[in-house]
């Protein structure tokens, strides 16, 4: 029997010219398109944590890949100067693209949810998300480790990635046009750091592997994909409550990749673009690791 591939109806305008017509009709000009495919022009997005650090950056990244918009939201009641600098500067890209904050907990489903339909009233739209938002503890032995810091962590780590998905997922699917939900994991999710008792982190963080597979295979037929994007150790906020103190883990997190460096931020802009954007359609239940390599060895 035949079988029938069930591809996605892509409009012609937007299919790659196979080298082969253009051999064959002189008419067709080739043109660049690879850049094309990771343009996130008009779309809608949701990022957690998007006050500072990772998140603020892959909300921007996005902004310059064309978002409409991106709502950013964290904790605090006002968002922090460098959010308000980076909208400032959105607002000058002339793409029209803009960022948005409200303020919110990750560990509150229904207001999560609540808002999150709103800002789907508004725009008619929701295409990706980042769950960002996260916290570490200082290191505590795991036979000691108290239960009420170990809730703490995972609430935050675990359950507040999954109320944000899932709020931004529930968008997706009223709006019926897919998207991609990207969950802020952690190289720790499948290694552990070496001299440092995390188990608290690394456990939340091997569990939000396990749900970017769930979810992807949950909502694959609907054209919603979910993957996680696992960071090494880069210089933000969270790293710095131990760097700054410790100087001399600069060196000894360094040493532990074969890029004998610690990450930036801003490296981790193009894997979020690719995964928000049409350039990753293929690509649903992995994790994609960004370590300097870290977990290689
Ligand atoms: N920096 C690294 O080396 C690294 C490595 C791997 C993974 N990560 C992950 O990347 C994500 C971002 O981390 P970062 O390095 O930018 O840290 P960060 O501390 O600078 O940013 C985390 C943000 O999450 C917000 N947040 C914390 N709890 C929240 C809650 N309950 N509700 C809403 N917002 C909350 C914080 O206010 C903060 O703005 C985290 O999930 C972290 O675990 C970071």
């Amino acid at each position: 029997m035949k079988r029938k591939l069930n591809l996605p109806i892509v409009p012609n305008s937007q299919l790659n010219l196979h080298p082969l017509s253009a051999a064959a009709d002189s008419s067709i000009t080739p043109k660049p398109k690879i850049f094309d495919e990771f343009a996130l022009t008009d779309r809608v997005g949701l990022v957690s944590g998007g006050n500072r650090g990772l998140g603020l950056e892959m909300a921007l990244a996005c902004c310059e890949a064309g978002a409409r918009v991106v709502y950013c939201f964290d904790l605090p009641e006002k968002p922090s100067d460098e959010w308000t600098a980076s909208r400032d500067y959105v607002a000058k890209l002339g793409n029209n693209s803009r960022l948005e904050y409200f303020s919110a907990n990750v560990t509150n489903q229904q207001a999560l949810w609540k808002k999150t339909e709103e800002i789907g009233d508004i725009e008619g739209r929701m295409d990706f998300c980042v769950a960002a938002a996260g916290i570490l503890r200082s290191g505590t032995d795991c036979l000691e480790y108290p239960a009420q810091e170990y809730r703490e962590v995972l609430d935050v780590n675990t359950n507040g990635v999954l109320f944000t998905a899932q709020a931004a997922g529930r968008q997706m699917s009223r709006f019926g046009r897919g998207g991609s939900i990207i969950l802020i994991a952690s190289m720790s999710g499948s290694i552990t750091n070496r001299g440092h008792a995390w188990v608290s982190y690394n456990s939340s963080k091997a569990a939000v592997l396990q749900m970017a597979r769930s979810m992807a295979c949950e909502l694959g037929e609907k054209n919603i994909r979910a993957n996680s994007l696992s960071p090494g150790y880069i210089y933000t906020s969270m790293t710095a409550a131990f760097l700054d103190k410790q100087p001399h883990l600069f060196d000894v997190w360094s040493s532990m990749n074969p890029l004998g460096r610690l990450g930036r931020p801003d490296e981790l802009r193009g894997v979020v673009t690719w995964l928000a954007s049409n350039a990753s359609t293929f690509c649903t239940g992995s994790d994609i690791i960004v370590s300097g390599g870290h977990h290689s060895w």
